[in-house]
């Protein structure tokens, strides 16, 4: 075909292809051939060395023109394209910032865990030390040591949960209590002994709305040369003004436990009833024996108070097993 006629088709046809490109993409694509370096109008530039001297100007005026006439379509189509295809970029980027925002869910404290932080803070703000034990404990630190006798009913395996775990002689259990820590702390403290262990302890109890084979306890111990019931009395009389409220009613009644003598429990009058809320006592003797302290010398009291039972009646919660169940309906009551 003659260049010029190429030309001529060209100019008739290109215009309304360029005017149909639908994105910039496709428009650079036809560009490419209707200009670009194998297009029919560089064929044409490159002819026209052999084409005959007197046409050459002429011919060569035509390509310039018609490759002239198409760039100028095709760079304002290009605009019009690039317009689009922003403001459709722009469109589907959009932020609606009006939109509520997605609130990430925050995790709260356990109330139980509040609990034990808020006894521990009390003591502490009287000058008690904070320590932590082993939850898997010996026989011997667990009972033992806590002079129990070898036939105490709490040592059977009906009420405490043994484990089948190395080879200690006496025996390996989840620790019925906190108090083993008093024996481990005073093996490897000096008196004088002023300390508080928050833990978790195990019971091989059924679970119902006042028992939970895991439980909490917080135990204290002081240890001192004249350390007395009254101030046993006084610093726990303290203890549940600061937790209950400055009206809260206690009493003490004369209990039985191994590792202290004399013992009591310490009830406090709150709902509307008495209730039971720790053990306590003056350290046994044989108990400072079985640590390597000399009980001609020092004299202490020790306590220990269930956290789910206090939590419980501060908070008016009449079912352990709420404090025990995922719902977060429930733990979210208490951030
Ligand atoms: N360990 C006792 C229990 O779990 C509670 C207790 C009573 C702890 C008297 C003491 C204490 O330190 O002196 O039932």
């Amino acid at each position: 075909m003659e260049t010029n006629e190429i030309l001529e088709q060209l100019r008739v046809n290109a215009p309304a292809r360029i005017e149909q490109a639908g994105t910039v993409e496709e428009l650079e694509d036809l560009a490419a051939e209707i200009t670009g370096k194998r297009s029919p109008i560089a064929a044409g530039r490159r002819s026209l060395g052999s084409a005959p001297q007197e046409q050459r100007r002429d011919l060569g005026r035509a390509i310039n023109d018609v490759a002239v006439e198409l760039n100028a379509l095709i760079d304002s189509r290009r605009v019009v394209l690039e317009a689009i295809e922003a403001s459709q970029a722009l469109e589907s980027d959009r932020v609606d910032v009006t939109l509520p925002g997605r609130i990430p869910l925050r995790g709260t404290t356990h109330l139980i865990q509040q609990v034990m932080d808020e006894i521990v803070d009390i003591f502490v703000s009287m000058g008690y030390t904070v320590a932590t034990g082993p939850e898997v404990e010996t026989e011997f630190y667990n009972f033992t040591a806590l002079n129990f006798p070898v036939a105490h009913p709490t040592r059977l395996e009906s009420d405490t949960l043994y484990l089948d775990y190395g080879d200690d002689p006496e025996g390996v259990l989840l620790r019925t209590h906190t108090s083993p820590m008093q024996a481990r702390y005073m093996e490897e403290h000096d008196p004088p002994v002023y300390l508080v262990v928050p833990g978790r302890v195990f019971r091989r109890d059924p679970v119902d709305s006042t028992h939970s084979p895991v439980f909490h306890q917080i135990e204290g111990l002081a240890v001192d040369t004249d350390i007395t019931f009254g101030d046993l009395k006084g610093v726990l009389d303290h203890f549940a003004r600061e937790f209950l409220g400055p009206d809260i009613t206690t009493k003490f009644i004369p209990h039985h436990f191994p590792f202290t003598e004399p013992s009591a429990e310490m009830h406090v009058y709150a709902n509307g009833r008495w209730m039971e809320l720790l053990g306590c006592g003056m350290v046994h003797p044989a108990v400072f024996e079985a640590v390597g302290y000399d009980p001609d010398e020092v004299t202490g009291f020790a306590f220990g108070m269930g956290a789910d039972r206090l939590a419980m009646v501060r908070h008016g919660i009449t079912d352990l097993r709420h404090l025990f169940d995922p719902d977060r309906r429930i733990l979210e009551q208490y951030r």
